[in-house]
């Protein structure tokens, strides 16, 4: 018999399509168990602020399940071992604000907090575990990362988010006989650019794994035109470099911000695809579209299912653990070794086998 009567919940990092359907899937197995579901806004910053703490209910979570964000809001730049705050002088000061987590935690009666986030806030859950909080996180990105997960929820609806995207641009690149460079989301994986980009139909793809020769692209577009395609589709991962150069980043890297923000090389790309062909050449950032919307009735599964999952987990009495989506079934594993390390394309894959056997330009 579980001795747990109130759990917290709260969703830290970029948003992704399924967060609720997590928060829906913890409320509905906590209820039938007999236990308080607490949500905590704003992922952690919401331990520290606790006003805005309310009861989760199965009928305050009816019908959020299709819903994309999270109902309880979340934030990247909430790291409570690194507030920032400003000082008298008005400058930005950090701070370690982690005790007051702990004391808020203890004095609002949770027995288990449910951390739905990123390799960032599953870092700081591992971190708030040490100091004597009961953990049991959820992975969560559209970057599909995390290499203690087979799967993420959030990728497959940002995958077909691009996926559409591309089928939309064929037409226009066609009418136009142009190159258009569409540069996605990713981060230092290239997951969404591989994946979209062998469902849309792409000619070239250029992921963080292979740093790219951009004469070689190029190539690739003018042999495209010698075979009489008059235009072409290149995908570009944000985390994509070429191979004398480094990631490129945007500037004003915001206060409190774990991660830098990646984003610009779409753009590099197209213009040396301009220069170096002389096609005409567009570039656009699909952006935070990948990360909006109603997730897939695949992510609504995957979602629901690892919020069951870490409810069973915890009437288990398992704590400090992560769960991981291992085919067919959820797994616990250890937080240290879910923050690990992440997980890169394999370029062994079958999808990269694919994607050249159909011979889709990677630049190498
Ligand atoms: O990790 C998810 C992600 O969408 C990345 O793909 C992207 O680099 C980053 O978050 C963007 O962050 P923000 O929402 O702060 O712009």
């Amino acid at each position: 018999m579980s001795d747990v009567k109130r759990i917290g919940v709260l969703t830290g990092g970029g948003d992704a399509p399924g967060l609720n359907a997590v928060i829906y899937g913890v409320t509905l197995a906590a209820h039938r168990r007999g236990w308080e579901v607490y949500g905590i806004h704003t992922g952690y910053t919401g331990l520290l602020d606790t006003d805005k703490i309310t009861r989760l209910t199965p009928e305050r979570v009816t019908g959020i399940v299709s819903q994309g964000g999270t109902i309880l809001g979340t934030t990247n730049k909430g790291n409570p071992f690194k507030l920032p705050v400003k000082n008298a002088a008005g400058e930005m000061e950090y701070l370690d604000a982690s005790d007051r987590i702990v004391q808020n935690f203890r004095r609002l009666g949770l027995d288990v907090l449910v951390a739905v986030g990123g390799d960032g806030s599953l870092g700081i859950a591992h971190r708030l575990a040490q100091m004597g909080i009961p953990v049991v996180g959820v992975p969560k990105t559209i970057d599909n990362d995390l290499a203690a997960t087979v799967i993420t929820f959030g990728f497959d609806t940002a995958v077909s988010t691009a996926t559409e995207a591309l089928d939309k641009l064929h037409s226009t690149a066609a009418a136009h006989e142009r190159v258009l460079v569409v540069e996605v989301m990713g981060r230092y994986a290239g997951w969404i650019a591989l994946n979209a980009g062998i469902s849309g139909s792409a000619d070239a793809i250029l992921i963080p794994e292979i740093p790219f020769d951009i004469n070689k692209v190029c190539a690739k577009i003018s042999d495209l035109e010698l075979a009489g395609k008059g235009y072409g589709i290149v995908v570009v991962a944000e985390g994509a470099k070429p191979r004398d150069g480094g990631l490129i980043t945007r500037e004003g890297a915001e206060a409190g911000r774990q991660e830098v923000l990646l984003g610009g090389i779409g753009e590099w790309v197209a213009k040396q695809i301009a220069a170096r062909t002389g096609k005409d050449t567009r570039s656009l950032v699909l952006g935070h579209l990948q990360r909006g919307g109603t997730p897939t009735t695949f992510d609504r599964l995957l979602a629901v299912r690892f919020g069951a999952a870490a409810v069973r987990f915890i009437a288990e009495g398992k704590r400090n653990v992560m769960v991981a989506s291992r085919p067919p079934d959820m797994a616990a594993v250890p937080l240290a070794e879910a923050i690990d390390h992440m997980k890169s394309v394999p370029l062994d894959s079958d999808s990269v086998l694919t994607a050249r056997d159909l011979g889709i330009c990677f630049g190498d």
